[in-house]
């Protein structure tokens, strides 16, 4: 009964690859390109604010990331997203950040 535990890995990878929809992740892209290049630099090599290219990601943890994205930080021009965005859009946003698809 190999194939029960085969199909049930593939559905689960559909449903992973679907939690955020393709329209959303247009959407999400749209939001990286025109708002948060905004202080991260046109092609979010910085500026005055943090780069977020996959080098200078390359050594900071997902979840500081996650939680810098939901929550913001006190005190500095980054501002909580929670209100537009989830948790799970969060983690694909960090996700696109490291692997840019050219
Ligand atoms: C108004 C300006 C501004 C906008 C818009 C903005 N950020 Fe930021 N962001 C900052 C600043 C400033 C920091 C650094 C805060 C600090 O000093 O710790 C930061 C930090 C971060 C970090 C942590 C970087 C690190 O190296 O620790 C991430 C990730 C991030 N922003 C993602 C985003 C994303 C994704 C968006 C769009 C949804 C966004 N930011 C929009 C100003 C902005």
């Amino acid at each position: 009964m190999k194939w029960i535990g085969l199909s049930l890995m593939i559905a689960f990878q559909t449903l992973y690859a679907m939690e955020v929809s393709p329209k959303r992740q247009m959407e999400l892209k749209g939001l990286i390109e025109n708002v948060c290049s905004a202080c991260h630099g046109k092609d979010l090599s910085g500026g005055q604010c943090p780069s977020l290219t996959p080098k200078a990601l390359a050594n900071k943890p997902d979840n500081m990331l996650i939680q810098t994205i939901l929550q913001g930080r006190n005190n500095t021009a980054m501002s909580a997203w929670k209100d537009l965005i989830t948790e799970t859009e969060a983690k694909w946003i960090i996700q696109i950040l490291r692997n840019p698809k050219k």
